[in-house]
């Protein structure tokens, strides 16, 4: 794919994936995240979730890092009323310093894998640090030919037990999980259906065109069987 086309679309989305501040909220009252506690916004993306970390906790000191540049960029504008208790910068999540008391990980996992990227993460954490993440999860049961095209470049993804399987080989305990259905999908494909109407009705490249009919093809798939496609939002601790 054509990397320029494709942020072409995705600039300037709230969003790079599935979730919605309750996910965030959920997930620091299970890890029992409070205070100055010292996090990380892993993968962050354009920083919603990383807003969410600093609003829910005023005290916390937050690091938000992506591979992409100007998504590290875009994090840091939005977060900027927070000051210097929230800073983004470009770089790996597989290279951080560290300690955290929690690293959250909002779809971006599996570009380490789930195993790989908590042992990764391990050395990372303080003593009582722990992790949330989301990642692609099968519902079970025969499914639908939309939602097999759906996670067809996806081909690791599992199931709850198999997830659970990756998050043991790690040496990771689960503490409590939950499905990001639903909702919190919409809240990433609004936007990005009217970002490919704006973009369209400006006239844009064949390449650009190829990326904005992907993005409708995935939406398409996703409103065929919305009650089928979720990630799963563990929270886990090192054993
Ligand atoms: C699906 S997006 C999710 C972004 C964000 N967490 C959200 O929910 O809006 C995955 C993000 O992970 C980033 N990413 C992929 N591999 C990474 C790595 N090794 N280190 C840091 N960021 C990475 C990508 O650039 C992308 O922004």
């Amino acid at each position: 794919m054509d990397k320029e086309a494709f942020f072409t679309l995705h600039r300037e989305l709230p969003r790079e994936g599935p979730g919605c501040p309750e996910d965030v909220l959920w997930a620091i009252g299970v890890a029992g995240t409070h205070g100055e506690a010292r996090i990380c916004d892993a993968g962050c993306g354009p920083g919603a979730d990383t807003e969410a970390l600093a609003e829910y906790l005023p005290e916390a000191w937050i690091d938000a890092v992506d591979l992409h540049g100007p998504f590290a960029e875009a994090t840091s504008a939005r977060c900027a009323r927070f000051g210097p208790r929230v800073k983004a910068w470009q770089g790996s999540m597989a290279d951080l310093a560290g300690p955290y008391d929690l690293i959250w990980c909002a779809g971006a996992l599996y570009f380490l894998g789930v195993t790989e990227g908590l042992e990764a993460f391990r050395p990372m954490l303080t003593r009582a640090g722990r992790v949330a993440f989301s990642e692609p999860v099968l519902l079970g049961g025969a499914e639908p030919r939309a939602v097999q095209d759906f996670w067809a470049e996806y081909p690791a993804i599992t199931d709850e037990a198999g997830i659970a399987a990756r998050i043991a080989a790690a040496g990771y305990r689960p503490l409590d999980t939950r499905l990001v259905i639903g909702a919190p999908w919409e809240a990433y494909y609004a936007p990005m259906e009217r970002r490919i109407a704006a973009l369209r009705a400006e006239g844009v490249s064949d390449a650009v065109e190829a990326v904005l009919r992907e993005g409708e093809t995935e939406i398409a798939q996703w409103r065929t069987a919305p009650e089928r496609i979720a990630y799963l939002l563990c929270v886990v601790e090192p054993e």
